[in-house]
């Protein structure tokens, strides 16, 4: 028994690092809350809407011509609509925040 607990125990570890090395390809540097912004948007947004922004998958919106304003677009992850899903319960507030400046910077290109 506890020999096989050692055999096990590196292979978790290895497949953890697996896991995090796969998440965020990092090529660009910006400043950490943009950072932290576009990798929440990775990770919850570009499924539906893409790493540009654009995909509008399932009817969603191309989040690079949207003309809501800041407040609003916080409200619509933080409500959900139609498709998508209320965020309210699975980010915080700042995380929002941060995540929807990302997407505001998206519209700048
Ligand atoms: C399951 C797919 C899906 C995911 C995941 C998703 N969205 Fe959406 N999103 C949609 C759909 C569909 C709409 C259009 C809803 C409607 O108007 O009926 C939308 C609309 C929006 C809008 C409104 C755009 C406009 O101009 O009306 C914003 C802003 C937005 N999404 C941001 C986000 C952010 C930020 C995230 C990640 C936290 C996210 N979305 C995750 C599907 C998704």
């Amino acid at each position: 028994m506890a020999l096989n607990m050692r055999r096990m125990i590196p292979y978790g570890v290895g497949v953890l690092l697996l896991a995090c090395g796969s998440a965020s390809p990092t090529n660009d540097r910006m400043e950490a809350d943009r950072s932290s912004g576009r990798s929440l948007f990775n990770l919850n947004c570009a499924l539906c809407h893409g790493r540009d922004g654009k995909l509008g998958l399932n009817g969603a919106k191309d989040l690079t011509v949207s003309m809501l304003t800041k407040e609003e677009m916080i409200a619509t992850v933080e409500q959900g609509r139609g498709a998508m899903m209320p965020y309210r319960d699975i980010l915080t507030s700042k995380e929002i925040d941060a995540v929807v400046t990302y997407v505001r910077s998206l519209q700048k290109k």
